[in-house]
């Protein structure tokens, strides 16, 4: 074992290459990890990783290699490595089986608010990817700072990579042209000849390549042998095999891959929240791990790299490497979780979630320890969730087709209650307030059943999501010329209920429209017809509104916080004010499920009648956001399901 703490200021000493295979060294520039197949080396003067070669061929060209950076300073950004406090670690050790592995670690110091940023590289004998941490901690006591975004990018000479790859089934050619920006990150390609990027779309949204985490396995980009001379495919991956120190559990959705390959360990970019750091804040994200490989198709390579998206994974190596990696969870502190719940008949798709304590699970970013852990309930409700760090947490059960969700705090995750023959039961009954009169849409988190949601566009040869392309692709006076008007029992959910609830469509970041439309877009009517059994012996009703994506008014005091008013047969019933710290770039930014939250919408069954009824669900005439990036001035909501019940 051989551990060197280094500073540049002390950088005269030179590692000899070893004899084993697997190098860590240092030259005048550089530091330098290698083994037989990747040669990775992180530059002195900034911290970033200058070359990237996997078996003689250079990934990343005049880019860089996975580095790091934040918006997590007074001053916004901050790429640390930089600064003259900057301080680097060179690990070169043995795990427990005997298998080379080295590191190098870099720390920076961002002297005005004394706060730090450490990234770690570890690469392992017979790999050709590197297993990466990071770290922040915060020893201030006059001011607190908030960590806004915090992420790796992979982020290579574009001209040796071809395609983009968010998640399995959604990938497109790299564009080839520069195209003309038309929104924040938006481009417009369709009158290109030969732009490859159209098999996609006529319109580049990097947004297009986001995923939920729920099920994520791989991201990043390929090379499909036209980008360099010796021919050959090369694929650069970000493997999901841990996302327990991430954010806002398995609804968390971020970009993927862009040109750059991301790992976004903090964002806000869907919804999620961030960490504050106050005095002592200390922690450590990841492990997350970057997968290079070569000589395959698109698939195959990304297949290669998903089969390491498992959490039980190099558990052992962790287990090894944690000596040099403050804060990680050791196998000894873990154990597998066991209960058992029994669902609501019709439960589809059931998740159990172990995050932080008392808190909403997207909203799990105020403990600076807080963890997250999820998996699939089985049919007979039987929950198994393996290495789980001990702790207290709150358990969250959900499904597709069911309104609510099941909570309860203070689970105590022990390894002695892990011994206990004893599995913990719960039962979960669907919330209820009355007899279900009608629904719209399927309970599941998501926008994705309505108008322009999941369904696959057809108009591209790659035939991805529609909610994934540019937004205003979808254009909603024409789809919709005098607004929606959705008879329950008679439209389809599909076709005639728009998956965004627009206040006003805007001209800003319109590639097809120069001035607003206003008319017949805020006001959304839903009729339904009662029959008098349904009213008898009714006194309440209860119109529950369960919503997958807000956007309020930003700059606009007026629609901060965005009124919304629900109107029974011509009355109004209740505004509703949609707060803005649910508020984010959802639709616009392609996606169709972010902070979900809901409503409860009661009022007397004697204002309803027999025959026909109707509903207006009433965003403010022309709420306007003014955004200082190039997106549209508007506000929305979008809906994950309605429900109608008397009692
Ligand atoms: C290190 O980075 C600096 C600044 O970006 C650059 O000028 C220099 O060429 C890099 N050195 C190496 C060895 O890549
Ligand atoms: C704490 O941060 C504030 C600015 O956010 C800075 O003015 C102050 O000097 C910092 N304190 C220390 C101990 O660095
Ligand atoms: C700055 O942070 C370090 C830990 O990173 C801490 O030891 C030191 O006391 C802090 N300095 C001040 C002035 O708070
Ligand atoms: C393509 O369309 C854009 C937007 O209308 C326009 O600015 C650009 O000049 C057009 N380019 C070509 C090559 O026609
Ligand atoms: C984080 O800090 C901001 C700004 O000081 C504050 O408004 C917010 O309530 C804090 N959030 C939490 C969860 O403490
Ligand atoms: C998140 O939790 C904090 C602390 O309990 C609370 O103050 C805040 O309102 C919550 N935020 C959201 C968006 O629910
Ligand atoms: C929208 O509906 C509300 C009633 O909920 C009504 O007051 C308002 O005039 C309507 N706005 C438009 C533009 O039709
Ligand atoms: C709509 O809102 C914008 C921005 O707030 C304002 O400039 C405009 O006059 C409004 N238009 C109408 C027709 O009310």
């Amino acid at each position: 074992m051989r551990v060197c703490k280094l500073s540049t200021a002390v950088a005269a000493f030179i590692f000899a290459p070893a004899a084993a295979i697997l190098r860590v060294t240092e030259s005048s520039v550089q530091y330098i990890l290698e083994n037989d197949d990747l040669y990775v080396a992180i530059n002195k003067t900034n911290g970033q990783m200058g070359d990237l070669i996997l078996g003689g061929q250079d990934l990343v060209g005049t880019g860089r290699g996975p580095y790091l950076d934040c918006h997590c300073v007074p001053e916004g950004s901050w790429a640390p490595g930089k600064s003259k406090l900057v301080k680097y670690q060179l690990i070169e050790d043995t795990d427990s089986p005997g298998t080379a592995y080295g590191g190098i670690v870099m720390t920076d110091i961002y002297q005005t608010t004394n706060q730090t940023l450490s990234q770690y590289w570890f690469l392992r004998e017979g790999e050709t990817g590197l297993h990466l941490f990071t770290r922040a901690t915060y020893n201030n006591d006059t001011a607190n700072g908030n960590m806004g975004e915090l992420r790796t990018l992979f982020r290579p000479q574009p001209t040796l990579w071809t395609h983009i790859y968010g998640s399995e089934g959604n990938w497109a050619p790299y564009p080839k042209s520069a195209g003309v920006e038309i929104q924040d990150a938006t481009k417009y390609f369709g009158n290109i000849t030969g732009e490859p990027f159209t098999q996609y779309s006529d319109f580049y949204t990097k947004y297009s390549f986001s995923d939920l985490w729920r099920d994520h396995k791989v991201h990043g980009m390929y090379s499909d042998g036209t980008a360099n001379d010796a021919g050959e495919t090369l694929g650069s991956w970000v493997v999901h095999n841990n996302v327990e120190t991430y954010y806002g559990g398995p609804l968390h959705s971020d970009i993927m891959a862009d040109g750059i390959a991301y790992d976004y360990i903090v964002s806000s970019h869907h919804g999620p929240r961030t960490p504050n750091m106050t005095d002592g804040f200390d922690r450590t994200w990841g492990p997350s791990y970057r997968h290079f490989n070569k000589g395959g198709t698109l698939d195959q390579l990304a297949a290669d790299a998903a089969q390491y998206a498992d959490r039980s994974w190099n558990a052992d190596f962790y287990d090894d490497i944690a000596k040099y990696v403050p804060n990680y969870k050791t196998s000894d502190k873990r154990t597998t979780f066991k209960a058992k719940i029994d669902l609501p008949d019709g439960a589809e798709r059931p998740i159990a979630i172990l995050a932080e304590n008392k808190q909403d699970f997207q909203n799990n970013t105020i403990r600076a320890d807080s963890l997250q852990f999820w998996g699939d309930v089985d049919e007979s409700g039987d929950i198994e969730i393996p290495r789980v760090a001990v702790g207290t947490y709150r358990l969250t059960v959900y499904a597709d087709g069911i309104f609510g969700q099941f909570t309860h705090d203070n689970i105590v995750v022990s390894k002695s209650t892990y011994n206990s023959i004893d599995i913990r039961e719960f039962s979960w009954k669907e919330e209820n307030a009355g007899k279900e009169i009608w629904r719209i849409g399927k309970p599941d988190k998501s926008a994705g059943e309505f108008k322009h949601g999941r369904k696959l566009w057809t108009e591209s040869e790659l035939q991805p999501e529609e909610y994934r392309l540019y937004w205003a692709v979808h254009d909603f006076p024409t789809d919709f010329p005098n607004g929606l008007d959705f008879k329950v029992g008679e439209s389809d959910p599909a076709e005639d209920f728009n998956y965004i609830h627009w206040s006003r469509i805007s001209e800003v970041g319109n590639f097809f429209r120069d001035t607003p439309y206003l008319e017949n877009v805020n006001n959304w009517t839903i009729r339904f017809d009662l029959d008098e059994n349904q009213l008898r012996d009714t006194e309440h009703a209860t119109f529950t509104v369960q919503i997958a994506g807000l956007k309020t008014g930003t700059n606009n005091p007026d629609y901060v916080n965005l009124p919304y008013t629900f109107n029974v047969n011509g009355a109004d019933v209740e505004t509703w004010v949609l707060p803005w710290y649910y508020s984010t770039s959802c639709g616009v930014r392609g996606e169709v499920s972010c902070y979900n939250f809901g409503k409860k919408f009661v009022f007397p069954t004697d204002i309803l009648e027999e025959g026909e009824n109707s509903f207006i669900l009433s965003l403010p005439y022309n709420a306007s956001s003014v955004e200082p990036a190039q997106l549209p001035w508007t506000t929305y909501v979008q809906y994950d399901a309605l429900r109608l019940e008397f009692k």
